[in-house]
């Protein structure tokens, strides 16, 4: 499974980049918000900002647009692509499945549409804010070269039922986990060409079970990547050997040499 990073801070990308393990990145107008409020007082220019974290990142980066309209959203999808993929090559757009807010004008389609539009026109999409298997079927059909379910969010969604274990809509009790295997199997037995990337990640156990239920990718916060290297044992591990040196060992390197 690959790993991308789920984060618009540069700090974090560049320290999790020089860990050897990063191959790609996704950011949200939200994690973008995120980054432009830790550095006030720097007045990020932000066409500046994300050239940097293109030519920093070894791998698809998504942008999302901020439109809702079929339109608006391809004419900004074709602005960033213009303006970002020559400089690593790197670029994916990121489009909502459904950018119709219940008290909105959007009639629900627009998602769609643009990414039919954008993947006709040879734009990498990773189709984003997809919360059922359904949604990502149609986003694959749409063609997509990626989906993003959301896991935290799924899990959160659940939560608000009343009685989760009989949703209102008469399904099956849908995890973060069970939305991204169901994806998977669905991908897998009509062979779409559209890969899983496992999103909304909000702990080690969600990663697991993006593992295990065949994502293809998992984009992972950098509180998580860092939770992902630690164990208690680890540590315990640590402390001892470092009690255990003896002065006989310690001095062997004094004496070798590197080169
Ligand atoms: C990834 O593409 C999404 O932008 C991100 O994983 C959303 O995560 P959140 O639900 O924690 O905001």
């Amino acid at each position: 499974m690959d790993i991308f990073i789920d984060t618009a801070d540069i700090a974090e990308i560049r320290e999790a980049c020089s860990w050897g393990i990063v191959d790609g990145l996704t950011t949200n107008p939200s994690l973008i918000r995120k980054a432009v409020e830790a550095r006030k007082q720097d007045r990020i220019d932000m066409a500046d900002y994300i050239e940097e974290i293109c030519r920093l990142v070894d791998g698809p980066v998504s942008l999302e647009v901020i439109s809702l309209s079929v339109d608006a959203m391809v004419e900004e999808a074709i602005k960033l692509h213009r303006r970002f993929y020559p400089v690593r090559k790197n670029v994916v757009i990121k489009i909502p499945v459904n950018t119709n807010d219940e008290d909105g004008p959007s009639p629900g389609f627009e998602g769609l549409k643009a990414i039919r539009e954008l993947s006709g026109q040879g734009i990498d999409v990773n189709a984003t804010l997809v919360m059922t298997a359904e949604q990502a079927l149609l986003c694959a059909k749409a063609g997509a070269r990626y989906v993003s379910p959301f896991m935290g969010r799924v899990d959160d969604y659940q939560r608000t039922l009343a009685d989760a274990s009989s949703p209102a809509d008469g399904s099956a009790l849908q995890t973060g986990c069970v939305l991204v295997e169901g994806i998977a199997h669905i991908f897998r037995h009509y062979s779409f060409n559209c890969s899983i990337i496992a999103a909304s990640i909000r702990n080690v156990a969600h990663v697991r079970c993006a593992e295990m239920a065949g994502a293809h990718i998992a984009t992972i916060p950098f509180a998580v990547l860092k939770q992902m290297t630690a164990h208690p044992k680890t540590s315990e591990g640590i402390r001892r050997f470092a009690d255990d040196v003896v002065p006989e060992y310690s001095r062997l390197f004094d004496s070798l040499t590197v080169s």
